[in-house]
């Protein structure tokens, strides 16, 4: 009998297929902005042009009217940021060890030193109450990152930074349609850097965009961002400093502006999955074998992530091994991030192990799960019962 005749087995008709591989993130990039990025490319002008011009006009828009210009990255928008600020050699910046490596690079990248201050265990951002004690007659600028979108208190950063005269590069990165006490991110303080790439709440594929104070330091912005490069009439162009080559490109501002629209829905959609995530952890074993939830903030964060601390000191597992064991299951993790100071690059700068042990260990032991608008409370239920039935195998005795 051929194959294709012959009955199916009564094992084979139960079997359900198995459900499809869930990423930790993933973009949702509409119809509309995928045929409009195809127009900018039929349209002959496909680097910074009209699209860059509307997307930072849109954005503008978005922040209260504030200076926005936008970059292809999240991380030049910050080094661009100390610039203007006059930071450099000889000055120190004051930041958190538990974050993408970008934000301390920055502070390299313009000859100026790192300072860490350990994180708030609860909130996993730099804690407030230990910033006075790191700042030094060098000190310039304090960059405070809105890990997974969960804001900084503004109140109390502003305070600091206004009895110390301190610039401020707010790396909110992250947290795009966060708010703070009501207010957007971005819509006050002083520099505001965000980020458009692809895992973030809303994409440029790669990009970024920051707020600024006024005309003069978006003219600055504009010369760090192409080559110090200003033109002025039909053949007029002079260079009075030295900028990098960082203009995001007309094809990226269309996806950007496509996105922005879909804001506040797909956050919305973030937020309902993490009250789905809080609700089925509190119902499942993982909160009592010592898995450590993110602050259910439904005020201000975007829920950019939803990250968990894996209770080491009660596993017999590492966290290698949970990600391998829910990979296995079909569910991708991330991790957001390792501690910076414990990277080569930093130690041979002279950080070692125990100088910030809070970060450290959220470093060893934090783990993004899936989050993104496409998602549903059934994929939720799933991670959670996954994770679970993991930290319950592999519990000290
Ligand atoms: C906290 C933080 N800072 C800075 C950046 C840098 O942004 P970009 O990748 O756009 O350069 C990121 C991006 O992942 C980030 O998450």
């Amino acid at each position: 009998m051929p194959a294709s005749t012959r009955p199916a087995s009564p094992s084979a008709a139960s079997a359900q297929p198995p459900p499809a591989f869930l990423p930790f993130t993933r973009p949702t990039i509409d119809d509309e902005t995928i045929a409009g990025v195809a127009e900018v490319l039929r349209s002959g002008w496909i680097t910074s042009g009209p699209q860059v011009k509307a997307f930072e006009a849109k954005l503008s828009e978005y922040v209260g009217g504030r200076p926005v210009r936008a970059f292809n990255s999240g991380t030049c928008t910050m080094e661009i940021a100390l610039r203007i600020a006059g930071v450099g050699p000889g000055h120190e910046v004051i930041t958190t060890p538990l974050t993408w490596v970008a934000t301390s690079n920055v502070a390299l990248e313009v000859g100026a030193r790192p300072v860490f201050v350990d994180i708030d265990p609860v909130t996993r951002n730099i804690d407030l109450n230990r910033i006075e004690a790191a700042i030094t007659p060098a000190t310039r600028a304090i960059i405070p990152v809105d890990l997974s979108g969960l804001p900084v208190d503004r109140d109390r950063l502003y305070a600091i930074a206004q009895r110390h005269k301190l610039r401020v590069v707010e790396d909110a990165a992250q947290a795009f349609g966060s708010t703070w006490k009501g207010k957007r991110i971005g819509a006050f303080g002083d520099f505001v850097s965000f980020s458009f790439h692809a895992n973030k709440n809303i994409t440029a594929v790669e990009g970024g965009c920051l707020v600024l104070n006024d005309e003069r330091e978006a003219r600055l912005a504009e010369q760090y961002r192409l080559q110090g490069v200003v033109r002025s009439g039909h053949d007029g162009m002079e260079v009075e400093l030295v900028g990098g080559k960082y203009n995001l490109t007309d094809v990226a501002a269309r996806v950007g502006l496509g996105q922005l629209p879909h804001l506040a829905t797909f956050n919305a959609k973030r937020r309902e999955l993490a009250r789905a995530y809080f609700e089925l952890f509190a119902a499942s074993s993982a909160p009592a074998l010592g898995l450590r939830l993110p602050v259910a903030d439904f005020e201000h964060s975007n829920w950019h992530m939803f990250q968990v601390i894996l209770p080491e000191e009660r596993l017999t597992v590492k966290r290698a091994d949970v990600m391998a064991k829910m990979s296995a299951a079909g569910i991708g993790t991330g991790v957001h991030y390792p501690a910076i100071h414990l990277f080569a690059l930093y130690r041979r700068l002279g950080w070692k192990d125990g100088d910030y042990p809070h970060a450290e260990y959220a470093g060893r032991n934090i783990l993004t799960l899936p989050l993104f608008p496409a998602m549903t409370r059934v994929d939720v239920a799933r991670v959670v019962d996954t994770l679970a039935a993991i930290l319950q195998a592999h519990r000290q005795s």
